[in-house]
């Protein structure tokens, strides 16, 4: 059987991702009554973090354990891979030991390099291009929050970056509508907009995309690596935060998300992200519950595929 990789959202089709989410609910439920499921038991999940991370790493590894597997973080601090060993050779050797491999890099082109050498499972864990695991516990919130997602609307304020491309794809596999306000220079990727045209729009303006939404979404204004310019991106960003007056144009019970970690006064305003509408913190947790689903589905497709 060919390996499955999850590098974006289109590397499956909207039912698998749906039912990724459904097992992640269940996983919830079973965690949360405190019976043992070990069916990763003995499995390895080698973890290459070339960027920092608190809620990817600590879902990956306490997910791995919870399923009675095991997780090995690697740096490129002290492996091999930061002195330059080949991404092709280290693929190679990880995919000969671990039953999958989980990856958070820069250029999203040197994880479709990695995945082509291994021989297991690879997880973006974000690149530069994608963060799509993040977008398994998004829309698990909302789904056991709300209920379905398709034929809502979603609006995406802010950097046209990573997690706003997830978006992109998100609407395309479950079938919502996404609205865009980012500033100029700072728009998604184009080729991507093109691809999902009939789903994605873009706006000048936050209030103009958030009218009448459903859930409001949004990401730092500097990413990783992109810290040298965080002076520039924040006066170009200066109108394009998260607050009262753009909550107050979406529908009264829209949800607010930000996959974190936040800067409050910059892209959101402290009020709306501690505020009742703000489930940033079921968020995080799903990680962990849609991660877990995910690693089944690839490791164990007999139990992971059956949902
Ligand atoms: N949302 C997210 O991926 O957080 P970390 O960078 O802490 O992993
Ligand atoms: N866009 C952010 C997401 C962090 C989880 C970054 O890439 O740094």
């Amino acid at each position: 059987m060919m390996t499955r990789h999850f590098l974006s959202l289109l590397d499956l089709t909207p039912g698998e991702l749906r039912a990724i989410i459904a097992r992640a609910s269940e996983l919830k439920a079973i965690n949360r009554s405190g019976t043992l499921h070990e069916t990763l038991k003995n499995r390895i999940l080698a973890m290459v973090f070339e960027k920092s991370s608190t809620r990817t790493r600590m879902s990956f590894e306490a997910g791995m354990a919870q399923l009675g597997g095991h997780a090995i973080y690697l740096s490129p601090r002290d492996t091999q891979i930061g002195r330059g060993e080949p991404i092709e050779d280290t693929a190679r050797v990880l995919s000969r030991m671990a039953d999958a491999i989980m990856i958070r890099t820069f250029e999203h082109s040197k994880i479709e390099r990695f995945a082509a050498y291994s021989e297991v499972p690879v997880i973006n864990a974000l690149t530069d291009m994608y963060h799509p695991c993040q977008l398994l516990a998004d829309i698990q919130t909302w789904i056991e929050l709300r209920g379905d997602i398709s034929g809502k609307t979603v609006a995406w304020i802010g950097d046209g970056n990573n997690m706003c491309h997830s978006y992109i794809n998100a609407a395309r596999q479950f079938g919502f509508n996404l609205h865009i306000a980012a500033p100029a220079g700072y728009t998604p990727d184009a080729q991507l907009m093109k691809e999902a045209d009939h789903c994605a729009t873009l706006f000048d303006s936050p209030v103009e995309a958030a009218g009448d939404v459903d859930l409001v979404v949004t990401d730092v204004w500097a990413s990783m690596g992109q810290e040298e310019e965080q002076a520039r991106r924040a006066k170009a960003f200066a109108d394009f935060q998260v607050n009262a007056s753009v909550m107050s144009a979406t529908k009264p019970d829209a949800l607010f998300m930000h996959c974190l970690p936040a800067h409050r006064g910059e892209e959101v305003s402290e009020d709306v992200i501690d505020g009742p509408q703000s489930v940033v913190w079921d968020e995080a947790e799903n990680r962990l519950h849609a991660q877990k689903a995910l690693l089944e589905f690839l490791i164990t497709p007999e139990t992971g595929r059956s949902a």
